[in-house]
């Protein structure tokens, strides 16, 4: 993993090429992450039509972006592309990433409650009911149909980021009041960090 240094918005990655190379070979601009309350998480997202390389190119920035973060799932909405496409990495050594694409929900099976937090949301945790196993049809990123059942995190996380596509956020599962603490609670943070280099990243949780 290049190291990452992680500035106001734009987080960037900076690696060491070859001998005779220049020092930075390459600088590559990570995807900004929206954040609430921005009105563009509102977005319902397209369905994807064409398989071809500029998607896979959202598909490589999108686990990068969720990668660096870092975060255990990213949809497109989050980055301002409002295309029907998540990413999603729940494995502890963070090296089976996956990639939905249009997904559906074919079936749910029971509920549970699991603690979220989420990459546009930063700091904030809380608990929300999802179905605890689902069936999933989605494509590949060659365009090829799947149809998959989930269960566990997977299961949630798919669930979360399937509601970015709506243009849904895991703090709308809360009361009005908690959400309005929430969105005050973020500007004030926006405020006291803009001008200041650092963002810390989200610490022992895990945010989709
Ligand atoms: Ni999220």
């Amino acid at each position: 993993m290049p190291p990452v240094w992680q500035t106001n918005n734009v987080k960037i990655v900076r690696w060491i090429t070859g001998c005779g190379g220049p020092i930075y070979g390459e600088i590559m601009a990570l995807r900004t992450i929206l954040e609430f309350p921005d009105p563009r998480l509102r977005t319902r997202a397209r369905p994807v039509t064409e398989f071809n390389a500029a998607l896979g190119k959202l598909i490589e920035d999108l686990l990068e972006t969720m990668y660096a973060a870092p975060g255990i799932g990213l949809a497109a909405t989050q980055i301002d592309v409002h295309q029907r496409v998540i990413v999603i990495d729940v494995s502890d050594a963070r090296t089976e990433p996956l990639a939905l694409i249009n997904p559906e929900i074919l079936a749910r099976e029971g509920e549970e409650s699991t603690e979220e937090g989420c990459l546009s949301v930063p700091g904030v945790y809380d608990d929300v009911k999802r179905a605890a196993r689902i069936r999933v049809r989605s494509q590949d990123p060659g365009g090829a149909t799947l149809e998959r059942d989930y269960d566990g995190l997977l299961a949630v996380c798919i669930q979360h980021e399937m509601d970015h596509l709506e243009g849904k956020l895991f703090v709308d599962y809360l009361s009005d009041l908690k959400r309005e603490r929430i969105r005050k609670k973020l500007e004030k943070e926006r405020k006291e960090r803009s001008g200041r280099a650092a963002v810390g990243a989200a610490g022992a949780h895990r945010a989709l």
